[in-house]
């Protein structure tokens, strides 16, 4: 196993995540783990780039015992000027202006294991710089073995010892090769194994989640039938069975047979625990009238927290006259990494607890350790780890890439006021585009796609008679990370089948309109 120390930067968790691509485990701990407190010995050790000068006050330093531990050393960006700081404090300045973007290197050759890190590269490398403060000289013992136009202290390794570091960021795509360096160091210098499974990765969480809930603890958790929360249910119920208590919300605002849907995946074919509590009425007499998004945002989250906390404490009491169980202390969340907001830096993991926008904000005592304390087994893994990991699990094909559909459903993809009737329209055209899509055979092509309404109506003839009738949106778009977006490029045939459908199935309706917006400047979701 790999340690990587984290100090704070948004990519950590890519080396990670890199090294997981090249089956090679690697555990990220904050930057402030001390070895005496480890109890495992790792076979290499990287220092991750962050956020802060190393000699501003309060900057976080590694425990100088690493350095003793004689295994193989790498550190990025911010992890570089830790080793060459701790060396000499004079080594790091700051930077005049920040490097940011791309950059070439050229690796220097001395042999030995000096160039190992950069083996099978080439002369030149496009990397990705992203620093403020650079290494004014080369720590006394190190050459330097890469530069750049603007530093001749790219990277640098000891001319004896295993240690490495490199001012830019192997573990982005846009440094080519990447992989390959972080490979050099992890494979060949640290001799790591490269036996790393998805397999594994249920093994160790199974095992992890069983010591931290104890023989008789409990665990709640929300479900919602989309990909994450079900990876995380299934995960959680083959660590502990029945003792960990699913509930779906129906908010009234669902896609066509959801709940029905959903029940039948979770508690049938998947065996969970599950209760379906459908106070659809409640959170649609909430609505009525509200047009503003925000509002409706607000309304959906708080009838959330009130309808969930009514049933957990149910569960509760019930668990609590059960002899065979013990409390619930447990609250499990599916966050996957990108909705993790700060990385598990060395102020604690506290740090993490962020509100999933996914249940529109969750009960205080779930969220701040005043009572259940959270389980977010997936909280390392990207959107397609965790696909590859519902697979493993023997979640379905269909379910493991359905879309992602937002916690407050089709009422953010209703401009206006969320009616009954409203709903019930944009349901219906959703139903009908999917279903295309599917049967067209480019729903796994396509990232997200549904169907909204507007809140003008427009004027049409059907059957002789002049209709006033409502316009329903369609959007798909092609996303990676759903923070950019692309349209997705439908052919005119399919475009005309789909508007022809829609009117001639959704009474109401008398126009279908494309929404061929990109991410940004347009969002996703209508609202
Ligand atoms: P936007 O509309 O911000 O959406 O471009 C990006 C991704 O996030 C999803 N989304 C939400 N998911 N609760 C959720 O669970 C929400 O309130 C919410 N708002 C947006 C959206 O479906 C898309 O995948």
């Amino acid at each position: 196993t790999i340690l990587t120390l984290d100090f704070g930067s948004q990519y950590t968790h890519l080396v990670t995540r890199r090294l997981r691509e090249l089956n090679v485990y690697s555990e990220m701990l904050p930057c402030t783990q001390k070895l005496a407190d480890l109890d495992w010995k790792p076979v290499g050790i990287i220092l991750s780039g962050g956020p802060y000068s190393v000699y501003e006050e309060g900057a976080p330093h590694v425990d100088p015992a690493y350095f003793e531990l004689g295994v193989p050393i790498l550190g990025i960006c911010y992890g570089l000027q830790e080793i060459a700081y701790r060396s000499s404090t004079d080594n790091v300045v700051a930077g005049t202006s920040r490097e940011y973007g791309h950059a070439i290197i050229k690796p220097k050759s001395f042999g030995g294991h000096v160039d190992s890190l950069f083996k099978d590269l080439g002369d030149e490398v496009k990397v990705w710089m992203s620093h403020g403060d650079k290494l004014a000289k080369a720590p006394e013992g190190y050459h330097t073995i890469a530069e750049t136009g603007h530093s001749p202290f790219a990277g640098i390794a000891h001319e004896t010892k295993p240690i490495y570091g490199i001012q830019f960021h192997p573990e982005v795509t846009h440094t080519e090769n990447g992989t390959q360096i972080l490979k050099n160091f992890a494979v060949d210098i640290c001799g790591a194994k490269t036996n790393w499974s998805m397999g594994k990765f249920v093994d160790q969480e199974i095992l992890r989640i069983r010591k931290l809930v104890g023989d008789k603890g409990q665990v709640l958790g929300a479900v919602s039938g989309g990909v994450d929360s079900t990876v995380a249910a299934k995960l959680m119920h083959q660590a502990i069975g029945d003792r960990f208590h699913a509930v779906l919300v129906n908010n009234g605002c669902m896609r066509l047979n959801e709940c029905e849907q959903v029940h039948k995946t979770l508690s049938e074919h998947l065996g969970i625990n599950l209760t379906v509590v459908d106070a659809s009425k409640l959170f649609l007499d909430g609505l009525k009238g509200v047009t503003d998004p925000e509002t409706k945002r607000k309304i959906i989250g708080g009838t959330f927290i009130d309808v969930f906390e009514a049933e957990a404490l149910k569960i509760e009491k019930a668990a609590a006259n059960s002899d065979k169980a013990g409390k619930i202390e447990f609250f499990l969340q599916g966050t996957l990494y990108p909705d993790v907001i700060e990385s598990i830096s060395f102020k604690g993991p506290s740090a993490t607890i962020k509100t999933h926008h996914n249940v529109g904000g969750l009960p205080k005592r779930m969220t701040e350790g005043q009572g259940l304390k959270l389980i977010e087994p997936l909280r390392e893994l990207f959107k397609d780890e965790v696909r590859q990991l519902g697979r493993e699990l023997g979640i379905s094909h269909e379910l493991v890439m359905r879309h992602p559909f937002p916690g407050p459903g089709i009422a953010i993809r209703i401009l206006g006021e969320v009616t009954p009737e409203r709903v019930e329209i944009a349901r219906q055209a959703d139903h009908i585009f999917i279903s295309m899509i599917r049967e067209a055979g480019i729903y796994d092509d396509i990232s997200q796609a549904f169907a909204g309404l507007d809140s003008n109506r427009a004027v049409g003839v059907m059957g002789d008679k002049r209709v006033y009738g409502y316009m329903i949106i369609l959007r798909a778009v092609c996303s990676t990370d759903f923070m950019t977006a692309d349209a997705y490029p439908f052919t005119n045939e399919f475009r005309k089948a789909v508007a022809t459908k829609i009117i001639n199935c959704v009474d109401g309706v008398t126009r279908c309109l494309f929404d061929e917006t990109t991410k940004p400047p347009g969002t996703i979701e209508l609202e």
